[in-house]
């Protein structure tokens, strides 16, 4: 393993000012996404979206590090037949790819998953790793409710994160880890801090007896936020100062950088809570954004799936890529979000 190209590569995907789009959407998930807004899902259709992202040259060179590509994605090419992986690579941005091949029941765990997608994975890294990819992510997923997690769902998922984590710096890709601590239950933001740092701490030890040279890494986690179903809700001050509790208390330091998911917050939310984040300063990483839906809510509603508001999207992109972009340096301020509205 070349463990300083591996950290060079994890340091360029936090750069200041810079975070990373998560368009790495499987297929039933976009069709999703496209659903409601009135688009037919079809391969050209999700060439056409990912090309107007990736082609939007503002958001891109200032403020998109890199871009989690599904298979499907890193294999196409933009209408006029330059590889999408191309017109990442054009604006600056790292190319990575989603490897984990989604969840399944995990067994004997009701209301628990899986992540799926070791077999194989060593080739598959191969050959995506020829296709261009710098990085790669897996998602492991525990779900708050009463009863789970279990530790059989967190040791299960934690280890798989782990196997896959050190296949990728084998093949010389650099592993985005993301424990994903879902937000979807009716818990407060304490149990979401106990869930979050159980899953952390395992998570590094897996990490360590695995062999994973930390360095080399990005961690993609969850805020510790109230459940959406909850009616005590956590200040966006308080988001802030118990993210940053949990993670000094579970991530080493010699991690070069977090890339937190959006998780079904709001885009205004999830900036809001990057740049309280890092308003408290101090910290030994980069904490920046790793972001699906609140990147792509706003050019999604503005794209309609129509050539002439093409344009407009890649505005919209522009702009929430400017604003988590401010925010991953702490200069976020809700009157520019204002100003340009
Ligand atoms: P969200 O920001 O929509 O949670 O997506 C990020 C991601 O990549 C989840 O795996």
């Amino acid at each position: 393993m070349n463990l300083s190209e591996l950290n060079k590569v994890a340091n360029a995907m936090v750069k200041p000012g810079k975070g990373i789009l998560a368009a790495d959407e499987s297929t039933s998930t976009i069709k999703k996404r496209f659903d409601a807004i009135g688009v037919e899902s079809s391969a050209d259709a999700r060439r056409d979206y990912r090309e107007l992202l990736f082609g939007s040259a503002e958001a891109m060179k200032n403020h998109i590090s890199g871009v989690i590509l599904y298979d499907e994605t890193i294999r196409q090419n933009a209408k006029d037949g330059t590889p999408l992986v191309k017109l990442i690579e054009k604006a600056g941005s790292l190319p990575g790819i989603k490897v984990d091949q989604g969840t399944k029941p995990l067994s004997f765990s009701p209301g628990e998953v899986i992540t799926e997608g070791l077999d194989g994975l060593r080739e598959r890294l191969a050959e995506y790793r020829g296709l261009g990819a710098k990085f790669a992510k897996w998602r492991a997923v525990i779900d708050i409710g009463e009863g789970i997690p279990s530790w059989n769902c967190i040791k299960a998922n934690m280890h798989a994160l782990a196997r896959y984590a050190a296949l990728c710096q084998e093949q010389e890709i650099v592993p985005i880890v993301e424990p994903e601590v879902l937000m979807d239950g009716a818990h407060d933001a304490d149990r979401c801090y106990a869930v979050t740092e159980w899953v952390l701490k395992t998570l590094y030890v897996e990490l360590f007896e695995t062999k994973v040279a930390l360095e080399g890494t990005v961690l993609k986690p969850n805020m510790v936020i109230s459940g959406k179903k909850s009616a005590k809700r956590a200040s966006v001050e308080e988001v802030a100062e118990k993210t940053v509790r949990v993670l000094k208390a579970c991530v080493p330091s010699a991690v070069p950088g977090i890339a937190f998911l959006s998780g079904g917050q709001s885009e205004e939310e999830a900036t809001a809570h990057l740049d309280a984040i890092n308003r408290i300063g101090g910290l030994p990483w980069k904490l920046t954004f790793s972001y699906g839906r609140a990147l792509q809510a706003a050019p999604q509603k503005a794209w309609l799936g129509k050539a002439e508001n093409v344009a407009a999207a890649q505005r919209a992109f522009a702009h929430r890529a400017r604003m988590n972009g401010l925010a991953s340096e702490g200069r976020w301020s809700a009157t520019l979000e204002k100003k340009a509205a």
